[in-house]
């Protein structure tokens, strides 16, 4: 109990400092240091969650406008002010998927799409420079966030690549790592996803043959964005990954999330 108080008291401070930040007249960091609104404010700046995924139709222009000012200020502030408030904030006493999930060991040429933020925390951790790791995002501020981040602390052998999952730029890796980013693909797109996926791994026969892991939801609360933000169908996906030339080579799922292997057909 008390430490449950001690929490929320954390989360209150962070609030109004942050609100303090980024509001330009009383009115404004009162409105901002509401809990509801900066909690959503910070997971859109540092997972990449759209302002839309906020119901802000049922708010008034004022509170709008106020809130996506904000967010375009965020964007510009220290990652590591905005993760340690987050923490406080959506995440009390600790991070619950500290850095996302675990970035295979063995890869040479591992590429994560869809990293967010909070990989840094696992970079921090146990990154090994002699591999080269590509973190690829769609969201131009995470990849610029991402940049800064990685040169402030000097983690070494990390590219930031700016792209689409549904055109991946990066090829030659041995890894991808695809964790709770088909949910926010459309539905629509996720076979041409499966074939982009299987293109980016080497050739088969070149080196030790790659694979994919794939982590999603396989239910997801309505929103108003239900084209964007759709869970993932596992028997659709277990088709599509099948039709793109994949094997599934492992596969679970607990309670909402499924968790898939992938290795190229051919060897
Ligand atoms: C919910 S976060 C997942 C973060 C992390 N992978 C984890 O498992 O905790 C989704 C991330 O995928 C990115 N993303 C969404 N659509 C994408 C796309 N089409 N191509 C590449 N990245 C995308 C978002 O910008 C965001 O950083």
């Amino acid at each position: 109990m008390e430490q449950r108080l001690k929490w929320e008291r954390e989360a209150r401070k962070a609030r109004e400092q942050l609100a303090e930040r980024l509001g330009r007249t009383p009115e404004e960091r009162k409105l901002l240091s509401t809990p509801y609104y900066i909690d959503h404010l910070l997971d859109n700046v540092l997972f990449s969650h759209e302002l839309t995924q906020m119901p802000m139709s049922t708010l008034p222009p004022k509170a709008r406008e106020v809130l996506t000012k904000a967010q375009e200020k965020m964007v510009g502030m220290d990652p590591r002010e905005l993760l340690d408030a987050s923490v406080k904030v959506n995440h009390p006493g600790n991070w619950s998927s500290p850095g996302g999930p675990q970035i295979s060991k063995s890869a040479k040429r591992p590429l994560i799409i869809g990293p967010g933020i909070n990989v840094i925390t696992s970079l921090l951790k146990d990154h090994d420079p002699k591999r080269r790791l590509v973190l690829m995002d769609i969201n131009p501020n995470t990849a610029g966030m991402l940049k800064r981040f990685i040169d402030h602390y000097g983690i070494k052998n990390v590219e930031v690549v700016q792209g689409d999952i549904r055109k991946i730029p990066v090829k030659n890796v041995d890894y991808i790592q695809v964790s709770m980013v088909l949910h926010e693909t459309p539905e629509k797109d996720r076979a041409q996803v499966m074939r982009e996926l299987e293109s980016s791994l080497s050739p088969p026969g070149k080196e030790k043959r790659g694979r994919i892991h794939i982590i999603d939801k396989t239910s997801h609360a309505p929103c108003e964005h239900e084209e964007k933000y759709s869970a993932v169908n596992t028997e659709d996906l277990k088709r599509q990954i099948k039709q793109a030339g994949l094997k599934i080579t492992k596969r679970r799922a607990d309670g909402h999330r499924i968790y898939i292997t992938a290795r190229r057909k051919g060897r």
